[in-house]
């Protein structure tokens, strides 16, 4: 039987996810937004590229949310993004309300689902979602990690000269400018970027990767959506799929990493019950030290949400 997966908001990193799920073709995707007509617009217009690209056209457009009853997976990308000089964090009350609201509504609909947040500030709107959703831990995991990681690869390829997929980049925390890229852990085709690149250039790279989505926002107008996109996308594949694979995830912590009671960004394997495990990688002191300056900033915007 094909799978159910809901993408609420049918903006660019929703519309692009359930391109990305359309494509793969083992599922039917409902995409939700509350503009009028626009996701059933984007849902005929995505259907129609199946003839095209070679999918069936099993996408479905509504402002409402019978169709999306009983979603394996549903991704949530409703909500403000950011505009040039604002950080993900003040979008924190706009957004709370929208994830609250929206959670409410697909529980309703879908309650043994898996919920994949990607709205911004997006430690938080994790926090939002698991206290609305009165899921377990498991069935509410967060995007960041993915993309974070994305960044720094893309970087260090570029760097380095050397195809992208030969790295192996890792990125922990918060997904806020404390993020912490774990550069012990960060090797091309097995070997340690610290034996291929001098610490200057790597303190540039790590300083761009935590800066990466700023630097979008600065080129685009608005935050990125292709890469955010694709990555939630390759969390839904492992959960609907029940992949196993472990990936840089936002997931809740209790205890791991010396951090309790918060949402972070960790290596997390995940299948079809969602966050199945979380990886304790072995990090160096300052990255343990850097990692703890991100737990305290995610904190910090925990701190001012109405629903914790
Ligand atoms: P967008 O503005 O293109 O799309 C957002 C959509 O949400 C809009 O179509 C809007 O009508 C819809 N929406 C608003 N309230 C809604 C509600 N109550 N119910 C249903 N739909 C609703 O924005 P974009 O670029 O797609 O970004 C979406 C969110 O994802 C933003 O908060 C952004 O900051 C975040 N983001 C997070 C990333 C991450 O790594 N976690 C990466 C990129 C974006
Ligand atoms: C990004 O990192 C803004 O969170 C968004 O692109």
């Amino acid at each position: 039987m094909r799978k159910k997966i809901t993408v609420v908001g049918a903006g660019n990193v929703g519309a692009t996810c359930a391109q990305e799920l359309a494509r793969r073709d083992y599922a039917d995707v409902v995409l939700v937004d509350i503009i009028p007509n626009y996701p059933q617009g984007k849902a005929l217009d995505l259907n129609q590229a199946g003839a095209v690209l070679g999918y069936e056209p099993a996408l479905t457009g509504t402002n409402g949310y019978d169709e999306t009853a009983n979603s394996d997976v549903v991704v949530i990308t409703a909500g403000r993004p950011r505009s040039p000089g604002m950080s993900r964090d003040d979008l924190v009350t706009t957004n709370e309300t929208i994830v609250s609201s929206v959670t409410r509504e697909v529980v309703r609909q879908s309650p043994k689902t898996v919920i994949v947040v990607v709205s911004n500030p997006l430690d938080a709107m994790c926090h939002v979602a698991k206290a609305v959703s009165r899921f377990p831990k498991s069935r509410v995991v967060g995007m960041a990690g993915i993309l974070d990681t994305a960044r720094f690869a893309a970087f260090i390829s570029q760097e380095l000269d050397v195809s992208v997929r030969d790295v192996t980049a890792v990125v922990l925390g918060g997904h806020g400018d404390q993020m912490v890229p774990v550069v012990s852990a960060t090797t091309v085709g097995g070997i340690p970027i610290a034996e291929l690149l001098p610490k200057g250039r790597i303190r540039k790279l790590v300083e761009r990767t935590r800066l990466g989505g700023g630097e979008l926002v600065n080129l685009l107008g608005t935050s990125a959506w292709y890469a955010p996109g694709a990555a939630a996308a390759q969390m839904v594949d492992s959960i609907c799929l029940d992949q196993k694979r472990v990936l840089p995830c936002t997931a809740y912590l209790e205890g791991e990493y010396g951090i309790d009671g918060l949402y972070m960004g960790v290596p997390a394997k995940l299948g079809a019950g969602g966050v199945e495990d979380i990886v304790r990688l072995k990090l160096a002191a300052e990255e343990r030290k850097m990692l703890r300056a991100s737990a305290a900033a995610v904190r910090d915007v925990v701190g001012v949400l109405k629903r914790k």
